[in-house]
């Protein structure tokens, strides 16, 4: 990416935690230099702490005029720990905020009105570079910086934009929340191995392997995932007594998955208007 701007205006992340720190790394990695980074966070890891040498500034004076602030905070920290950087609200320095369930609006109330926002939502993946991240701007943000804050959350994976933050809801429940129903899948897939007779191990390694082989299969293949189950599904065999099960239209995984995913964008929408 093109980290020109940003070289010579600086990058200000509030909130080194896991997500910083991931996003931190991947910026690092891919050529931007830790001066042109400050950090602030109370309780900084010692990998952070080991970047000042290189340059980093941690917990200093923040740039006049930085690029970008990246708000990489719990929600719940927010009031604690956005005020610092009020003074530099309602100027050009774009604010991006990964903050799950804090709106555009509440941003703009605690840094004012006239300050250019970005929403995006990660999820954990993002940990080991095969994040996905929405994102939607305010109407104070133009295509340079939507690219410059695309760029920056490509190091921790994919980037799509959407059009309405309203539909920031249902994202959090397909893909933030999403992570978690797979590793649910993985574990209910081998306690079902445990109860057809495989050892806990074995069936693990076997779910864990299947759900990470068929997720980059159905990335990378061209057929779409209903073709690659099909292709998978001989008629009247063991795939198809299964899928049976799986695709019945009161139990199955279609009925559940959207009940699933409607309860999580409700409680998103409940906890938005909080
Ligand atoms: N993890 C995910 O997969 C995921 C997915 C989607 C969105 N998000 C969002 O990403 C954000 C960060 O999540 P995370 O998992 O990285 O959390 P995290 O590991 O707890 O990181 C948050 C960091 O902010 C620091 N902090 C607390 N108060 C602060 C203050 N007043 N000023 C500056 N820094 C402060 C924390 O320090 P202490 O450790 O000392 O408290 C911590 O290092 C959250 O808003 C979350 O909603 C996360």
């Amino acid at each position: 990416m093109d980290f020109s701007k940003i070289s010579a205006q600086g990058l200000v992340l509030l909130g080194c935690g896991k997500m910083g720190s991931a996003m931190l790394q991947g910026w690092l990695a891919n050529g931007l230099h830790a001066s042109a980074v400050s950090v602030i966070d109370p309780y900084p890891s010692e990998w952070v702490q080991g970047l000042v040498a290189d340059g980093l500034t941690l917990n200093g004076d923040v740039p006049e005029n930085p690029a970008i602030v990246l708000i990489a905070v719990k929600p719940q920290m927010m009031g604690d720990a956005l005020p610092v950087l009020r003074p530099l609200g309602d100027g050009k320095t774009v604010f991006l905020s990964i903050a799950a369930g804090t709106s555009i609006a509440s941003f703009a109330a605690l840094l004012g009105e006239n300050t250019p926002i970005i929403r995006a939502m990660p999820n954990t993946p993002a940990a080991i570079a095969r994040g996905i991240t929405a994102l939607v701007g305010n109407e104070l943000i133009d295509e340079s910086q939507l690219a410059m804050a695309e760029g920056l959350l490509s190091a921790v994976g994919q980037t799509v934009r959407l059009d309405d933050e309203i539909h920031m809801d249902a994202v959090t429940a397909v893909s933030g929340s999403g992570p978690a129903y797979v590793f649910h899948l993985i574990e209910t897939l081998a306690a079902a191995g445990v109860a057809q007779g495989l050892s806990a191990d074995l069936a693990m390694k076997l779910a864990k392997a299947t759900v990470a082989g068929a997720g980059q299969l159905a990335e990378d293949a061209n057929e779409d995932p209903a073709q690659l189950r099909i292709n998978v599904t001989s008629p009247a065999g063991t795939t198809a007594a299964a899928l049976d099960v799986l695709m019945d239209e009161e139990i199955g995984f279609p009925t559940l998955l959207n009940k699933a995913v409607k309860a999580a964008a409700d409680r998103g929408r409940e906890l938005g208007k909080s």
